[in-house]
């Protein structure tokens, strides 16, 4: 395999760049000339890349973010959007194509390997770590020090003030970026999509804190909860505010909302996110220069792991329960 083609699609998760560094250094290392495509699936419709040499990627490997700019490309849902990349890529000779990404990047990579016969090998990245077939994606340590950070900060002004405060997680509709930073930021309570919304348990736990005399509380929910808004504040896309609303009425007591929104995708990766890139590009590129296709590669109990690209987007990305009962022991 003499080229190869790079892309970085979906949203961005830090240690992205981590990931191209070492996608662009170890192609070079067995030979082959790397080209990165610019915002995602949509630089290669447009033809929109760089040859990448070594020096292309120096100082990278501590930005958040990704220097090939990324998207969500909706032409690349049709059959003539891929077709037309598949195109494009044999036009310039490209044989093998990584996609750096979330679930839907690589919805779209199977494709263009199933359908158009491109070679491809896809890298976990995002702060959802909502993919199976990996423990871990590219950003998710990252993303968790980052709310737990924020956490700290509003812990000291939840204690001064005695105020309840609901920090509303990004995760799209999963929970691990809120159970894990919520854990880890010792949170009163932890309301993500995988467990029944109980409200009524939220509101006595905080009846039974203040009798006790702890009038402070951090109630961390992820975004994807459903059956808190009602329809018309869902047009506004944040049940912290709905969930605000109801305890107030509920319990009498006053609180704050605090969305995090991008900034958790946002900031330096984290060394562990740095390896992890590392570790799953060197992987990727060694698997494409052995003629493997359709393959995501990933990280499972601690070893570097590839397997198919539809097996790994079936699997349901799984909470674990012992996470959930000692996060639930530990906030009693
Ligand atoms: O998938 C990453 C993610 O940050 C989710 O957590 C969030 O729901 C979504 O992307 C936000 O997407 P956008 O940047 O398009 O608003």
């Amino acid at each position: 395999m003499k080229n190869i083609g790079l892309i970085t699609s979906g949203g961005d998760a830090p240690g992205m760049n981590a990931a191209i560094r070492a996608v662009v250094r170890m192609g070079i290392y067995c030979g082959m000339n790397v080209y990165g495509f610019t915002h995602g699936y949509q630089g290669i419709l447009d033809q929109s890349f760089l040859k990448m040499d070594r020096g292309s990627v120096a100082d990278i490997i501590q930005r958040g973010g990704t220097v090939l700019q990324t998207a969500r490309c909706e032409d690349f849902f049709s059959f003539s959007g891929r077709e037309k990349a598949a195109n494009n890529l044999k036009e310039l000779e490209i044989e093998g194509l990584i996609v750096i990404g979330g679930d839907g990047s690589f919805r779209g990579a199977d494709l263009i390997a199933q359908e158009q016969n491109v070679n491809v090998i896809c890298i976990p990245a995002t702060i959802d770590n909502d993919i199976g077939g990996t423990d871990y994606c590219i950003g998710f340590d990252t993303a968790v020090n980052t709310v737990v950070d924020a956490i700290n900060k509003i812990r000291d002004t939840a204690t001064s003030h005695e105020r309840i405060f609901i920090v509303e997680v990004m995760g799209r509709t999963r929970g691990f970026l809120t159970l894990y930073a919520g854990l880890a930021a010792g949170a009163e309570s932890i309301i993500i999509p995988e467990v029944a919304l109980d409200l009524k348990k939220i509101y006595q736990k905080l009846e039974h804190g203040s009798l006790r005399g702890k009038k402070y509380s951090i109630i961390m929910l992820a975004e994807g909860v459903k059956g808190i808004m009602s329809q018309q504040e869902n047009a506004y896309h944040s049940p912290a505010y709905a969930l605000s609303k109801l305890i107030t009425q509920n319990t009498g007591n006053e609180t704050r909302v605090i969305v995090l929104g991008h900034l958790q995708r946002g900031g330096a990766p984290t060394a562990r996110d740095r390896i992890l890139a590392s570790r799953m590009a060197f992987h990727a590129v060694e698997l494409l220069t052995k003629g493997a296709s359709g393959l995501m590669v990933g990280i499972v109990n601690e070893e570097t792991s590839a397997e198919s690209l539809q097996v790994a987007l079936a699997k349901e990305p799984i909470i674990d329960e012992e996470m959930l009962h000692l996060a639930h022991v530990l906030s009693l």
